[in-house]
């Protein structure tokens, strides 16, 4: 049976490929993607999402609207890394389809409450507000939230919003602390282990030899998105953040991780975002989130590649 899952998502190049990636794979139910104010804002996520949508021809798919800020902050968003449109590098048609009128918290929680016995696998890959208000709303969905699987943070590796921050996290951080204190099961893909996950100038090659329209799409987005990574970090390629969330759903092998305690600062002017991830265990705290810091590249890769030759 597949594992059903919602997708929590500010598309964004990188949220782009996590949606293709689990659209391509029989081992996940995408019960609906919802949509955050975040690397670009509302209503330009949720367009983004539907266009993902069509471009694979899911439009059976629903597509929720959610927060358009975060819970107690302005919204800081992120043109300068995915372009004005948030999915620069590609021209995909306007959509036709429409989102649901139905609110992306609802949503969360109403899909939560009908779970079955496989429970609800949630994977916030952009600011954590919507999460955060559906576990503030209703906290009896806790119990039936199998994981949450959250791209965010950076420990060993700092920020890249702030030199301790990490965007997502940066984001809404008051968001975060309510997730990462709610008790849930929380699987956390950091920058430690993203900023491994890169895509090569040749793994793009391989991309765009599978000749069809979604591998030109994910070419031409990720040929983007690439040059603020390469110009930033003097890295060789891009991280695919995002993709990794659903690659460990569909082959938790891929990565290595450690259970440790996280915790969020919401206070310092300094420090504010910072994942505060307790490696060693010196607080003897108990462990709130499954830390990943190693990634199989290549194989990652060879998922990746070999999922969206499907769409
Ligand atoms: C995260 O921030 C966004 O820009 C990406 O989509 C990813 O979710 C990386 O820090
Ligand atoms: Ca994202």
């Amino acid at each position: 049976m597949p594992r059903p899952i919602v997708i929590d998502t500010d598309p964004g190049q990188d949220d782009a490929v996590a949606i293709l990636l689990a659209l391509g794979s029989p081992e996940l139910e995408v019960l609906g993607i919802t949509t955050v104010a975040g690397n670009v804002p509302q209503p330009l996520v949720t367009t983004n999402a539907l266009k993902l949508c069509e471009l694979t021809g899911r439009t059976d798919i629903p597509v929720y609207p959610g927060a358009d800020a975060p819970l107690q902050r302005d919204l800081f968003t992120a043109e300068y890394v995915h372009g004005p449109t948030g999915l620069d590098g590609v021209d995909l048609p306007v959509p036709v389809t429409t989102a649901r009128s139905k609110h992306a918290i609802d949503f969360i929680i109403d899909t939560c409450l009908a779970a079955g016995p496989q429970g609800v696998t949630l994977c916030p890959v952009g600011p954590l507000t919507n999460i955060a208000s559906a576990i503030a709303r209703e906290p009896t969905i806790i119990p039936t939230i199998r994981e949450i699987v959250i791209m965010g943070g950076g420990f060993f590796e700092g920020g890249n919003t702030t030199p301790v921050a990490e965007f997502n996290i940066y984001v809404d951080p008051d968001a975060a602390a309510i997730v990462f204190n709610s008790g849930a099961p929380i699987t956390m893909f950091p920058l430690d282990v993203t900023h491994k996950a890169l895509v090569l100038p040749e793994d793009l090659d391989r991309i765009r030899a599978i000749g069809t329209t979604v591998g030109d799409a994910v070419a031409g987005m990720l040929g983007f998105y690439e040059r603020h990574d390469v110009e930033k970090y003097g890295i060789a390629g891009a991280p695919l953040h995002d993709p990794c969330v659903i690659a460990y759903l569909i082959d938790p092998e891929l990565f290595i991780g450690k259970a440790c305690r996280v915790d969020i600062e919401t206070d310092s002017e300094l420090t504010i975002g910072q994942t505060v991830v307790d490696w060693w265990g010196v607080t003897g705290s108990e462990a709130n989130a499954m830390v990943m810091s190693e990634v199989d590249r290549a194989g990652f890769i060879d998922l990746v590649v070999e999922r969206i030759a499907r769409l």
